[in-house]
């Protein structure tokens, strides 16, 4: 489980996250939602550790980060892969390096032995392993998001977090992606963790939906409450996303 607790983050005089406060339990699909600018690609980068909160914990499976050093990060991350927002693949290195960027980093593993690993991944994203030797410019958007989810569940991580993973697609590409979400967590008894501006995919996906607005969470429940939610917030969020 992934716990956060009265997580604040201010930037000078503005107080971007006003103490968050979520569970999101193991094998959740958890869509995280809200306006524009409301904090929430600061809140993973929190989660992730590559922004510091200025108070409040998360704590991964009972452990909390906030003490964490170069080390604990490290070995935390072994469980984590991140897809960040478009795919975020390197042009000058073929897909195979791209995909397996972890393991050529580590250093651990033969040549032949990292690319075996690369054609598993990219047949669980539904990916030919004939593209591996391909550069990422000759693929398709969404044939690039799926090598960028490819290569953050490389390692069969427990938590993955997806930043804005339809955005930029065309519905046919965008559907294609939620099913992969969808799959992979029911799959690989992963723990998801989704933001995202398209309530197609959220719902597609999701089994939980937080709502953040004005710094804090306005909505935290099941799918199917959200769309009848009495909360003034939530039901001016849907209707200007109509
Ligand atoms: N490193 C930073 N330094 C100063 N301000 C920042 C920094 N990162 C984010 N902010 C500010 O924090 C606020 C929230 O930004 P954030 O990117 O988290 O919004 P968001 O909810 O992800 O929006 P979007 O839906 O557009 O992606 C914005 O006002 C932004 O300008
Ligand atoms: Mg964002």
């Amino acid at each position: 489980m992934l716990k956060l607790t009265q997580i604040h983050k201010s930037f000078g005089k503005e107080e971007i996250l006003r103490g968050i406060s979520l569970e999101i339990p193991r094998g959740s699909r958890c869509c995280i939602v809200g306006p524009s600018g409301t904090g929430k690609s600061v809140l993973l980068k929190i989660i992730l550790g590559l922004l510091k909160q200025d108070r409040g914990e998360v704590i991964f499976d009972g452990v909390a980060t906030s003490n964490f050093g170069h080390k604990e990060w490290h070995a935390l991350m072994q469980r984590i892969g991140l897809v960040f927002q478009g795919a975020a693949l390197f042009d000058s290195i073929p897909i195979w390096e791209n995909v397996g960027l972890r393991f050529l980093e580590e250093g651990k593993m033969t040549k032949n032995a990292i690319r075996e690993q690369v054609a598993a991944s990219l047949e669980r994203v539904r990916l030919s392993p004939d593209i591996m030797d391909k550069s990422p410019a000759e693929l398709s958007g969404g044939m690039q998001k799926r090598v960028g989810i490819a290569r953050a569940i490389i390692h069969q991580p427990r938590y993955v977090f997806y930043d804005e993973p339809t955005t930029g697609l065309d519905p046919v590409s965008a559907g294609a992606v939620d099913e992969l979400i969808f799959e992979l967590s029911d799959s690989q008894d992963q723990t998801s963790v989704i933001v995202t501006h398209d309530l197609i995919s959220v719902r597609k996906i999701a089994t939980q939906v937080v709502m953040l607005q004005g710094g804090k969470v306005v909505f935290d429940g099941e799918k199917a409450a959200f769309w009848g939610a009495e909360e003034e917030a939530v039901q001016a969020f849907l209707r200007r996303a109509n």
